[in-house]
C-alpha cells in the first residue's frame, strides 16, 4: 500500500468504501467532460475498476489530515516500468474544496514519488485541450506542452499533453 503525505493531505489508495464519493464525482456533468469516457459509475463498476488495476497503477484518494478526514479529491499516476516514466490523470477534486490548492497539492506529491522515490526520468498527462483550468494547473506546477504520444488512441476532440522531466525539475529546484 502506497500512501503519500503533504502538508494537508493524505493519499491513499482508493477503496470499495469510497464508492459513494467516486460515484457522485465521477457522474457529474463536469467530470463527464472532463474524462474520456462518460460512462455511468456504479458500485459495481467501481469494484470492477478496482479490481483490474494493474501493477505500478496507483489510484489514490486525498483525504485532509485533520480530525475531519475529509475526501478531497482523487488522481491516478500509472507507471510504465520499462520507459521509466509515467503518466499522471484522472484527477478529481470535489466542488467543495477548488481553489483551496488542493489539486496542485495532489499533483505535487505524486511527482514527488514519481521522481523521489520510484525515480522515474518522466511524468506526462493528457487531457481535453479545452480543459484551460487543469492545463493552467499543471504550467503553474512546471509542466510544458509536449508532442504528441503516438501510443496514445486518437480521441474525438482535441487533447493537449504535457510533461516534466527529471532535469526540468532539477533546473526548477
Ligand atoms: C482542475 C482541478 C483538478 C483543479 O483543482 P483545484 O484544487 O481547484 O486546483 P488548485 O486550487 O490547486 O489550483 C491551482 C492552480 O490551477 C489553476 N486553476 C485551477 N482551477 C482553475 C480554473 N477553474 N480556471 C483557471 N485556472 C484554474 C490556477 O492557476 C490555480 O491557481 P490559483 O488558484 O492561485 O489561481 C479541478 O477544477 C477539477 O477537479 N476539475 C474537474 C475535473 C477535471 O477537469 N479533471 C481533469 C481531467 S484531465
Amino acid at each position: 500500500m502506497t500512501l503519500l503525505l503533504s502538508e494537508r493531505l493524505l493519499l491513499r489508495p482508493v477503496t470499495a468504501e469510497d464508492a459513494d464519493t467516486v460515484i457522485r464525482w465521477r457522474n457529474s456533468d463536469e467530470a463527464r467532460a472532463a474524462f474520456w469516457t462518460t460512462d455511468v459509475v456504479t458500485h459495481d463498476t467501481h469494484r470492477l475498476f478496482l479490481a483490474t488495476r494493474r501493477a505500478h497503477e496507483y489510484v489514490w484518494m486525498a483525504e485532509t489530515i485533520d480530525g475531519d478526514r475529509e475526501r478531497v479529491g482523487m488522481g491516478a499516476l500509472t507507471v510504465d516500468v520499462r520507459a521509466c516514466e509515467a503518466e499522471w490523470g484522472k484527477i478529481f477534486v470535489g466542488p467543495a474544496y477548488r481553489r483551496g490548492g488542493y489539486g496542485q497539492e495532489m499533483v505535487r506529491a505524486a511527482l514527488r514519488f514519481a521522481f523521489d522515490v520510484l525515480n522515474l526520468k518522466r511524468v506526462w498527462i493528457e487531457a481535453w485541450a479545452s480543459n484551460t483550468a487543469i492545463l493552467a494547473m499543471y504550467r503553474r506546477i512546471g509542466l510544458r506542452d509536449c508532442l504528441r504520444r503516438s501510443d496514445q488512441p486518437l480521441r474525438e476532440r482535441p487533447t493537449a499533453f504535457m510533461e516534466i522531466t527529471r532535469e526540468m525539475r532539477r533546473a526548477q529546484a
